[in-house]
This record gives C-alpha cells, structure tokens and sequence, in this order.
C-alpha cells in the first residue's frame, strides 16, 4: 500500500537497456520529474576532461568536486545538472565522454560527491510542483533511493542494445562500459533486491512501459 502521495521510481540497468524513454513515458504519465543520473556523471566527466584531468589523479578530481557548484535546472519535466551555474551541453553524448565516463564514475569520491545531489533531486521535484520523480542509473534503487517506492531493472541482449545505440548514430562501447559499471567496488550496476526485472528485448517501447504503469496504477489506485 502507497502511503504517501509523493512517489519515487527508480530505474536501473546497463546502456542502452531502454531506461531514458521509459523514464520519459513514465514522467509524462504520473507528473513526475524525470532525473538521468547519467547525464550527471556524463557532465562531471566533461568537465574532468576539459580541466585535462586523468582518472588518477584523485587530488585533482577531488580539488575540482570540492569547488564545483552543483544546482539543478528544471527544463520540461527534465532535471538538468548545472556546473557553476552553466548546463553541460551535446558535448557530453559525444565519444571522448563514452568511452572515459565509466572509469571516472567508478571512483568513490565522485560517487560521493553526487550521493546529496541526486537524493537533493527529490526537494526539487516537490518544490517544482511534481507528483513524484523517476531517477535512472545504476545504483537508484540500491544506494540513492533504496526505499524508492517502486523500483524497476532493465536488461536487454547485448546484441539488440548495441543495435540501438547504432541507430542512434552514437560510437559507444556499452559492453566495456557495463563491464565497469557491473564490476567496480562502490556501488555496481546489479538488479536491485525486489525489483521488478524486465527484459526489453524483444519488447517495443509501449510494450515496457505498460509493464511499468501496471502496477504503480495498481498501487495508487486507492490514493
Ligand atoms: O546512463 P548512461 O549510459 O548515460 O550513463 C553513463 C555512465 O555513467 C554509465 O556507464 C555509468 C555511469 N553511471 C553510474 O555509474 N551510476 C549512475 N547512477 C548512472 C550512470
């Protein structure tokens, strides 16, 4: 039973395992904020990358996490994370952010540095008038917000997601990605305890997204 009329969705699963458009779905439908915690690691290494800093040097990184302003900017029913004020721009879909974002979010101290900012997500999901907010990443539903009210896991072949990727027009090598993501020490990729693990292989987007609706409709039904 929901008890409470704010809710929480959280989204986990590798790239390109169907997660943005769902979340987007899911946000339209419920009036919630949409949150791609990737795209916060994706801008952090943009930055990273722009200062010439290399995933070994940990008194840099740390130097730059200490001093950089995180803020959130709310565009559509979308989260997006300010650096000192400015929105990371197309710059952080592009290959040079591909290939070196897993190495820089497997480092504790960036993970750490985001932990308050993503759970901060939901103060301003409230603040802007939200119903809920739908978080997606890898680790939402086991570290972030492991009491989220519902949680949910992606998985598809790899096959199919490098496919998708393809068609997007992107370069992105996702099986060394969730090769890191699933095997670094601090907070791995992995199907979250009593999530609802869904296969979207060979399911089109309408078809994930009704598994999803059902039971949040289900379970706000009395509210
Ligand atoms: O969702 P994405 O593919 O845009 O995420 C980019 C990378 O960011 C992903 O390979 C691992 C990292 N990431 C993470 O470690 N934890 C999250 N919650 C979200 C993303």
């Amino acid at each position: 039973m929901i008890t409470s009329s704010f809710i929480i969705v959280a989204i986990d699963g590798g790239a390109a395992s169907g997660k943005s458009s769902s979340a987007r779905a899911l946000s339209e439908r419920f009036n919630l904020l949409h949150v791609d915690t990737g795209s916060f690691y994706r801008a952090i290494t943009a930055e990273m990358l722009r200062r010439g800093l290399r995933t070994d040097d940990l008194s840099g990184i740390s130097a730059t996490i200490a001093h950089v302003r995180l803020t959130t900017q709310v565009q559509g029913r979308s989260a997006r994370m300010e650096l000192d004020g400015r929105v990371a721009g197309e710059e952080i879909r592009g290959s040079a952010v591909n290939d070196a974002v897993s190495h820089f979010a497997a480092i504790p101290e960036v993970r750490q540095a985001l932990l308050a900012y993503q759970r901060g997500q939901a103060e301003v999901a409230r603040g802007a008038g939200f119903r809920g907010l739908v978080m997606e990443g890898r680790d939402i539903g086991s570290v972030i917000f492991p009491d989220a009210t519902f949680r949910f896991f992606l998985q598809a072949d790899p096959e199919e997601r490098a496919r998708r990727r393809a068609s997007e027009g992107q370069r992105d090598p996702i099986a060394e990605r969730d090769r890191l993501d699933s095997t670094r020490k601090t907070a791995p990729l992995a199907c979250p305890p009593g999530a609802l693990a869904i296969d979207t292989t060979h399911l089109n987007l309408a078809e994930v997204v009704a598994r999803m609706v059902a039971p949040i409709t289900r379970a706000l039904e009395p509210l």
